[in-house]
């Protein structure tokens, strides 16, 4: 089943999501779900709150990237009641875009490197290091289950420059080429 993005305006994408049971039902097919629905929108990354559901989980498939980058080459992962434990090195700079967010690409500044526990869709446990773009899809991922956008990491001044986009994707005036929503 292919769903709906959320996009911003909707109070969904503001929540911190609640973290889930290995019970949680149907979990299987909300992940083969987030997958497709991701795919056919053109993602890399997808998170939970994204297609409506305010609970820790997203997925990740960055081999469209791979071309540019051939160390993503086969990382496509489901990341359950994920926790960011540390975050380190330098931040640098890329020019990140979001299916909520529609039409708008910035600039973003992250840590360079981070270290994650998580579970995968067959609830294993796994405590890893992730650097590059790797661990840059992971953090605006993770930023998704607390709320948080990419637009939130950005200079006042061009937090400012953006009002008016912004505004318009609120108000449902978008142009994307995947089915969107604003769940109020
Ligand atoms: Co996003």
């Amino acid at each position: 089943m292919i769903y709906p993005i959320v996009i911003y305006g909707s109070p969904m994408l503001r929540k911190v999501s609640e973290k889930i049971a290995k019970e949680y039902n149907n979990l299987d097919v909300l992940i083969k779900d987030m997958f497709e629905t991701m795919e056919v929108s053109d993602g890399v990354g997808l998170a939970a709150p994204q297609i409506g559901k305010s609970i820790r989980l997203f997925v990740i498939d960055a081999n469209p990237m791979a071309e540019d980058d051939p160390s993503l080459e086969g990382f496509k992962k489901a990341f359950i009641n994920p926790k960011i434990i540390e975050q380190t090195g330098d931040k640098w700079g890329f020019s990140e875009g979001c299916l909520s967010l529609p039409e708008i690409r910035e600039e973003v500044e992250r840590p360079a490197k981070i270290r994650i526990q998580y579970y995968d869709e067959d609830f294993n446990f796994y405590d890893e290091t992730y650097d590059g773009i790797k661990a840059r899809i992971i953090q605006h991922e993770y930023d998704h289950l607390d709320g948080v956008l990419f637009v939130d990491h950005l200079s006042p001044l061009k937090k400012k420059l953006l009002k008016g986009k912004l505004n318009n994707i609120a108000k449902g005036k978008v142009a994307a080429a995947y089915s969107t929503k604003i769940i109020k």
